[in-house]
């Protein structure tokens, strides 16, 4: 079953087309990579994804709900890890996921709470838990956005990024729990310009430039496109820079 279908996506800007008739369908299951050049179109793709920027055309469909048509529903599906998130840094991070939960609709329980210790212990914030989120490091902010997209137990997460400023530590882990969730049948949608990351977490990937998908499939399949070196960065530049 395809858990995300774009359907003819796309996002003018004053003339500028971000994202250009862009098509998916991403099975159930998958850890998907978007990949691509600064500017490509990766954020504005999953913003729209996220159902927090109106697309200028084209359909959104999550978990079989049309999100123009049925938004609460899919959005219901969806946990959304911004590249730049927004956190309230007077909170502790305990007080922010509770915040969060509050705001899908999940009321004060037992089993919110056990929830939000089993979120805190698995990205390694349960010693911060009562420390204002101003403490953080970048690192820590980072997860503990990770932690508040999981909240509501969402069956695709869409992520921009997730790597950009984490150290190996933090990088790994990460890697793990995204493994983990695609194991446990969740769908991972996640924009990266790392081809490194993209070879050891995602099944397949897509690269877009200039708001168009130029080529799709596994990292192997791509490689072998790549001819006999099998040099991914290689192929990613000739792709990227053919059109220039
Ligand atoms: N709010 C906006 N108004 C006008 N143009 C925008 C806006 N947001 C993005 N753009 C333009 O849309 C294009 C795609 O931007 P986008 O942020 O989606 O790229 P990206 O692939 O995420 O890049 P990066 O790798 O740098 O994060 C760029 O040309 C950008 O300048
Ligand atoms: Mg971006």
């Amino acid at each position: 079953m395809d858990m995300i279908q774009l359907i003819d996506l796309t996002k003018i800007y004053r003339g500028l087309k971000a994202v250009d008739r862009v098509n998916l369908d991403i099975e159930k299951g998958l850890c998907f990579g978007f990949l691509g050049p600064n500017g490509a179109g990766k954020t504005t793709t999953i913003r729209m994804m996220a159902g927090v920027l109106k697309p200028t055309g084209g359909r959104i469909i999550l978990n079989g709900h049309d999100l123009a048509k049925v938004p609460s529903e899919a959005k219901q599906c969806v946990g959304f890890i911004p590249d730049r998130p927004f956190l309230y840094e007077k909170l502790t991070g305990l007080e922010f996921l509770q915040f969060v939960a509050v705001l899908y609709g999940l009321g004060p329980s037992p089993s919110l709470e056990g929830e939000i210790r089993e979120l805190l212990e698995l990205f390694e914030l349960s010693a911060w838990r009562e420390e204002l989120i101003e403490s953080y490091s970048h690192g820590m902010k980072q997860r503990l956005v990770m932690c508040s997209a999981l909240i509501h137990r969402p069956q695709i997460l869409l992520v921009d990024e997730p790597m950009v400023g984490l150290d190996p530590k933090g990088a790994r882990l990460v890697k793990d729990i995204f493994r983990d969730q695609t194991s446990g049948g969740k769908t991972i949608f996640m924009s990266t310009h790392s081809l490194q990351v993209a070879e050891e977490v995602c099944d397949e990937v897509a690269i877009i430039q200039e708001g168009r998908i130029i080529a799709r499939g596994t990292t192997g399949e791509l490689r072998r496109q790549a001819g006999m070196d099998g040099n991914l960065e290689d192929l990613f530049l000739r792709l990227t820079q053919e059109g220039d």
